[in-house]
């Protein structure tokens, strides 16, 4: 098939290209490197040996988003171009709302025009906020507990809507609990600009030496050793979902809403001493305060997707913190600061 990957060269994109390409499809990558670097789409293409096309497009310029679409036809879309960091989205809320749901309100137009009628979206377990009970399940209250939070359940709404106008529009909301990890390769990975909001790349570079020391936001949760818990997903399992996704929205012909984690809940410290062993460095920390907006405890019940997609993820904490150790130990500083000729990227 062919498939237009928008936000294809961050994180999660980057890892999904490399999965789709290994299962045959030609792939389009539109994204205007807010938070990724071209060099993630020139080591795509080594890994894949795939020719992966690349179009720098703006998803908040409706003609660059149309201009995606020009003479061209998809089988579908996957969408995980987002501005991310819930911090600067309670600083800057016009931001994420513009580039988030504007972004997306074009990226709909513009396949509703061009008739491509699949989507695979990118939603985020921070639609359920502060979780009544763990398991969650995708029937949980939806609570906003952010501006970025907003965004995604908005989009999903968004979507939701279009979808019922539309029954030959099918989508799939992929509701993603804690995305960890990198290719086995540890030619692509995870690289935030400046310091990391989220703790697996903290620890990472923690112990690859670039940060002194992690601080664990809290010792005093009511969770099994008082710091928090999440659910914690390698990144190729994730990549392998929207896979999956796509050959359901064909084969089904209907759209679907599902959890994405292990369904197991991790600590903090136990993501601290595991990453210890994979790595074979001391990770130096220290329990601060609380860090506002955090809560206490989620991990997904992930059965409908299994039910669904028939996917299950089968890599442990383990399997994450190496993969994670290979990529940074092999990338001290990431991709780098490199620009689009320099990656040789056309
Ligand atoms: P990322 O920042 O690494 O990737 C997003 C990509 O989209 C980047 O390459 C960025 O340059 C691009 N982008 C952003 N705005 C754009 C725009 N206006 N036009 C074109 N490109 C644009 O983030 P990620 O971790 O890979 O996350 C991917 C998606 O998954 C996002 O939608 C995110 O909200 C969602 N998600 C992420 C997590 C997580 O913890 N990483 C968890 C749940 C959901
Ligand atoms: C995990 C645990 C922290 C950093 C966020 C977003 C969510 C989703 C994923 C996109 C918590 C603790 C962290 C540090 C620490 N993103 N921690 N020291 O908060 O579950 O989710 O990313 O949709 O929307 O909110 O992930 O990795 O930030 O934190 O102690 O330096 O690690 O308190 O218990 P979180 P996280």
């Amino acid at each position: 098939m062919r498939i237009l990957v928008c936000g294809g060269a961050g994180y999660i994109g980057s890892h999904t290209c490399a999965v789709l390409a290994a299962r045959g499809h030609d792939l389009l990558v539109a994204d205007n490197f807010v938070n990724s670097s071209p060099r993630a789409l020139e080591r795509l293409r080594r890994l894949t040996g795939a020719p992966i096309c690349f179009q720098l497009t703006d998803l908040r310029v409706r003609a660059e988003v149309d201009a995606l679409f020009e003479g061209q036809r998809f089988d579908a879309v996957v969408h995980f171009a987002a501005l991310k960091a819930v911090g600067e989205s309670c600083e800057r809320p016009l931001d994420y709302f513009d580039n988030n749901i504007s972004g997306t309100i074009h990226l709909l137009q513009a396949m509703q025009a061009a008739g491509v009628e699949r989507l695979v979206f990118s939603s985020s377990a921070t639609v359920y906020g502060d979780p009544d009970s763990v398991p969650v399940r995708e029937d949980a209250a939806l609570r906003i507990t952010n501006p970025y939070g907003r965004t995604k359940l908005v989009m999903e709404q968004l979507i939701g809507d279009l979808c019922a106008s539309d029954p030959s529009f099918h989508a799939a909301n992929l509701r993603y609990f804690n995305p960890v990890g990198a290719h086995p390769s540890g030619l692509i990975g995870e690289d935030p600009g400046g310091e990391p909001n989220n703790l697996m790349p903290y620890v990472s570079q923690v112990a690859v030496g670039r940060r002194e020391r992690l601080r664990i936001f809290g010792g005093d949760w009511p969770t099994v050793d008082g710091t928090g818990v999440r659910d914690y997903i390698h990144v190729m399992d994730l990549a392998r979902a929207h896979a999956d996704a796509i050959d359901y929205l064909v084969r089904e012909g209907r759209g679907l809403t599902v959890n994405l984690g292990t369904g197991r809940g991790v600590s903090v410290l136990e993501l601290v001493r595991a990453f210890a062993k994979a790595s074979g460095r001391e990770i130096p920390y220290e329990v601060v305060a609380r860090r506002a907006g955090d809560v206490a405890e989620v991990y997904a019940d992930p059965s409908l997707a299994h039910e669904l997609l028939g996917w299950r993820a089968e890599l442990g904490v383990d399997a994450m913190c190496r993969d994670a150790w290979r990529w940074q130990s092999m990338n001290p500083d990431g991709y780098g600061r490199v620009g689009i000729e320099q990656a040789g990227i056309s």
